[in-house]
């Protein structure tokens, strides 16, 4: 038997309260605007995620970092709190209908000095992003199907040792139900998973935080060694 904790309402209340600044008001109003917009709402990241990626943002002691798929900004405002001082967000999103909910809530947070928007499909403003720094942390949150794109366009961007987390990457389960594996984004995001699990240009893990996180880390050219854990 695997070592894991099945969740249900009741322990995913607890987990989600046992956090820093479990009851932020800015997260809190930004949510609840959000769910007023109806089942896209869906979308947005959960709050115990926005701070799991602040810890992880900050572990890295990112000053640069780049968003793919902005929504109504709960993950933005969570990397961008996590950055260094003087760090800085780029983030793409072609919708600007829910960037414009997304400024008001950065404004609110006082980080909006650190976030610069994108607007537009986000492989063909990549394809021409040249940023002054390497990366530290991406976080690819838009259409399934073009992860990998994203993935490869970014890569070569990022630091060695800095961070790129894939969001959605368990995608409710269907992976392993028969019935639903084989859509066009469940495809997609299998393919990627294995992708990333042998791919020697970084290490990575796939946790099973609220739709599921793979998390890769950049290795230096050369890759992984294969038998060593001196990474
Ligand atoms: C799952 S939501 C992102 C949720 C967001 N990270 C949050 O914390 O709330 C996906 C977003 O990606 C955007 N998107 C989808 N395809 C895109 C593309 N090709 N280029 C840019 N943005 C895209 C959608 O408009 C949507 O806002």
């Amino acid at each position: 038997m695997g070592k894991y904790v099945a969740l249900n309402d009741e322990i995913h209340a607890y987990m989600s309260a046992q956090r820093s600044h479990a009851q932020d008001p800015v997260v809190a109003a930004l949510l609840a605007e959000t769910k007023n917009l109806g089942e896209v709402s869906g979308m947005a990241i959960s709050p115990e995620q926005g701070s799991f990626m602040t810890l992880l943002v900050a572990a890295v002691n990112a000053k640069w970092a780049v968003e793919i798929g902005t929504f109504t900004g709960l993950s933005a405002l969570s990397i961008a709190r996590g950055l260094i001082p003087g760090g800085r967000l780029t983030c793409f999103e072609r919708d600007f209908r829910w960037t414009s909910i997304a400024r008001r809530y950065w404004m609110r947070a006082g980080v909006q000095d650190r976030i610069d928007l994108r607007l537009g499909d986000a492989a063909a403003l990549l394809a021409h992003f040249r940023p002054s720094s390497q990366l530290d942390f991406v976080f690819i949150d838009a259409d399934k199907e073009s992860y990998d794109t994203y993935y490869e366009l970014t890569l070569p961007l990022v630091r060695v040792g800095g961070l790129i987390v894939f969001d959605n990457m368990l995608r409710n389960g269907e992976l392993v139900d028969p019935s639903k594996r084989h859509s066009a984004p469940n495809r997609a995001v299998d393919a990627l998973n294995r992708k990333l699990a042998a791919d020697m240009r970084v290490q990575s893990v796939l946790i099973p935080i609220a739709d599921g996180l793979h998390i890769c880390r950049k290795l230096p050219r050369g890759g992984r060694p294969s038998e060593s854990h001196s990474l």
